[in-house]
């Protein structure tokens, strides 16, 4: 700008091509890049996040795989009950003789001897019950194979727990091979918690098995599809990236226990389920097709864990029963999957005609999804096994695919042993971004809010994979919020953070706290929410120091940034203390003069139990060179300068 004032021709002359507002905003860009995908979101199937919570199927145990292994008590047939009203009789069994598919060993063999006036069958009670709504319409299938000579008529009805029908569909069971069959139920009330009833009224046999009941509205109508308004309240967040699987999920409690994707691929019949780490059951209907595709719906950079080729070092011992500690793959095995994760970038990105491209488009998508980060290991002990098979990754990765920017792993904690090894290492391969993981008191955060200012620039970047400050009152948001602006201002060096864990079902939580709980027909969002809602629908991409000051420096945060894509300057204002403070932002460098700037402040709504937990106040105010805010207790404050008139 100096240097073109100098020359008033030349700069008459391009305020005459751009108008002033583009000339002011090419010249006074200023500030430091920060990373465009600072905030996203971590998903992992734990808490019932997947079955039972994202994924919209409302049977549980469809396919019948559920084992004690699962959980203690768990079989093939929980959550079924058999049905036999109406005087019928007959047996029920579970088979593995012939199963539709190998990775898919169990079914259900319903034997009628008697049918009497109700006939009999099989009741399925969903997650908690079956939640549905009166009008909508819920698509029905099945699998199932006759085993005797006539065809047997399945009458599958939604009912409620009493026996009331809600609405039905009529199949008939008449192939001697697998079949599948399918229809549409229209419920005729709403109820919270009904049951899906099959019954057979002829005498015979059949094999019964993938009993499925999808609402017809998934998030974006895609068939196999996910919880619509659940998705949706992810979807608000904007997330920049979504990292996904898991956790400790990715890596298992023992090296059968790995997630590996391609057991989540294909037909769902198809799809290898197995035991969650978090005692309950994975059936893989949300699988790796759907998760990239989810990430394509919401405007997310996909970002899958794969494991560093060993299991979770906490596994053994007393704390999951079962585990067996950390264990590398052998390595005559290495090599099969390295070729796993290289195919995983194939799936990914590959083109149509590739083998694995080949497959993403048979499932409907010919064009690729972006892969641009991969994750390889969560948490793993920094083992002379964990390193030798990480490196061999790394190697295989980088060497095909440096396209592709790979994230390491430091450890469950902010410092410590792990921690420091885990640094090294990275600092050794000259690592692109290694992944950062604590969850600390909310004192913690605020202590820390400078963390990353003293980071080393030219070493390894930063991904903030999980954090969390233990807790879901309004204090903690807070704290969280005051560290976000930490991360805003250190975003040339942390260049992912994602909150954790995503999702909890109220009643199967495997951990706490979560950002969202969530039962069939009921969504919560945490103080903690409302914060990374902020902070991601008002991300910048260019960092200003100097801009803000606050008059009190303790348990405050501020930041501010720019959103090149609009030209607005985002002020955030974070005061968890007890006391006003007043913030002073000089900006008449940075943007013009606004009569309108958007003012959103963010408080603790103490109003009631049902009432949302944060209120949100909008207004607007008249931003001069300098704006003077005075910022309430336990508040946050965003203020929005638009670079338009
Ligand atoms: O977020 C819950 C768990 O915390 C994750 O699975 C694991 O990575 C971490 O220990």
């Amino acid at each position: 700008m100096e240097k073109l004032l100098k020359k008033p021709l030349i700069y008459l002359f391009l305020v005459g091509c751009l108008g002033a507002q583009q000339v002011f905003a090419q010249t006074k860009q200023g500030g430091k890049p920060i990373s465009p995908d600072l905030f996203g979101i971590f998903f992992e199937d734990i808490s019932y996040a997947a079955d039972g919570g994202l994924y919209a199927e409302l049977i549980q145990n469809r396919s019948f795989e559920y084992t004690p292994a699962d959980r203690y008590g768990w079989n093939s047939f929980t959550a079924w009950e058999y049905v036999t009203k109406g005087f019928g009789y007959g047996a029920i069994s579970v088979e593995s003789q012939l199963p539709i598919h190998a990775n898919n060993p169990h079914y259900a063999r319903l034997t009628i001897e008697e049918p009497g006036q109700e006939g009999i069958g099989l009741q399925n009670n969903g997650f908690d019950g079956i939640p549905i709504k009166k009008g909508e319409q819920y698509n029905f299938s099945l699998f199932t194979r006759l085993l005797s000579a006539t065809p047997i008529p399945l009458s599958v009805q939604l009912r409620s727990r009493k026996g009331d029908v809600y609405g039905e569909v009529s199949l008939n069971a008449d192939a001697k091979e697998w079949k599948k069959g399918s229809g549409v139920i229209t419920a005729g009330v709403t109820d919270d918690s009904a049951v899906l009833v099959i019954t057979a009224k002829e005498r015979g046999s059949l094999d019964i098995d993938m009993v499925s009941l999808f609402p017809v509205k998934t998030f974006h109508g895609r068939a196999n599809g996910l919880r619509a308004d659940l998705a949706q309240t992810i979807a608000d967040l904007k997330p920049r990236f979504m990292r996904f699987p898991g956790g400790c999920l990715v890596h298992g409690d023992g090296l059968g226990n790995m997630y590996r994707w391609k057991n989540t691929i294909g037909p769902i019949e198809e799809r290898k389920e197995q035991r969650n780490i978090w005692s309950y059951h994975q059936s893989m209907g949300l699988g790796y097709f759907e998760y990239f595709q989810f990430c394509e719906d919401i405007g997310a950079k996909p970002l899958p864990v794969v494991a560093a080729a060993v299991s979770c070092q906490n596994s053994g011992g007393t704390w999951r029963i079962g585990g067996t500690g950390q264990k590398g793959l052998p390595m005559d095995e290495m090599q099969d999957y390295i070729n796993e994760i290289l195919d995983l970038i194939e799936y990914a990105n590959g083109p149509a005609t590739s083998t694995w491209g080949a497959k993403r488009a048979a499932a409907g998508h010919p064009e690729p999804f972006h892969l641009e980060y991969l994750a390889i290991g969560n948490e793993d002990k920094q083992t002379p096994v964990f390193r030798e098979r990480f490196k061999l990754i790394e190697n295989a990765v980088k060497q095909k695919h440096p396209e592709i920017t790979l994230i390491g792993t430091v450890g469950p904690f902010p410092a410590g042993e792990d921690f420091e090894a885990g640094w090294k290492f990275a600092n050794e391969n000259a690592l692109q971004v290694v992944d950062e993981h604590y969850y600390e008191k909310p004192e913690w955060f605020l202590e820390h809010k400078h963390r990353y200012d003293s980071y080393n620039r030219s070493k390894s970047k930063v991904y903030l994979g999980e954090y969390a400050s233990r807790g879901n009152t309004w204090f903690n948001a807070l704290a969280e919020a005051v560290y976000m602006t930490g991360l805003e201002r250190n975003g040339d060096v942390v260049r992912l953070s994602s909150y954790a864990p995503l999702l909890a079902r109220t009643g199967h939580t495997s951990w706490n706290p979560n950002l969202i709980y969530f039962t069939g027909t009921t969504i919560t969002r945490t103080p903690n929410y409302y914060i990374q809602h902020l902070f991601s629908n008002n991300a910048g991409d260019r960092y200003y120091a100097g801009i803000v000051s606050l008059d009190n420096e303790v348990n405050t945060g501020a930041s501010c940034v720019k959103d090149s894509k609009t030209g607005d300057i985002i002020i955030k204002l974070v005061n968890a203390g007890e006391n006003k403070v007043k913030a002073k932002a000089s900006i008449a460098s940075l943007v013009a003069p606004h009569a309108n700037a958007a003012v959103t402040v963010l408080t603790e709504n103490t109003t009631g139990k049902n009432a949302p937990a944060v209120a949100i106040a909008t207004s607007q105010l008249e931003a001069g060179k300098v704006i003077n805010y005075e910022v309430a207790p336990r508040s946050v404050v965003l203020i929005r300068v638009p670079a338009k008139k």
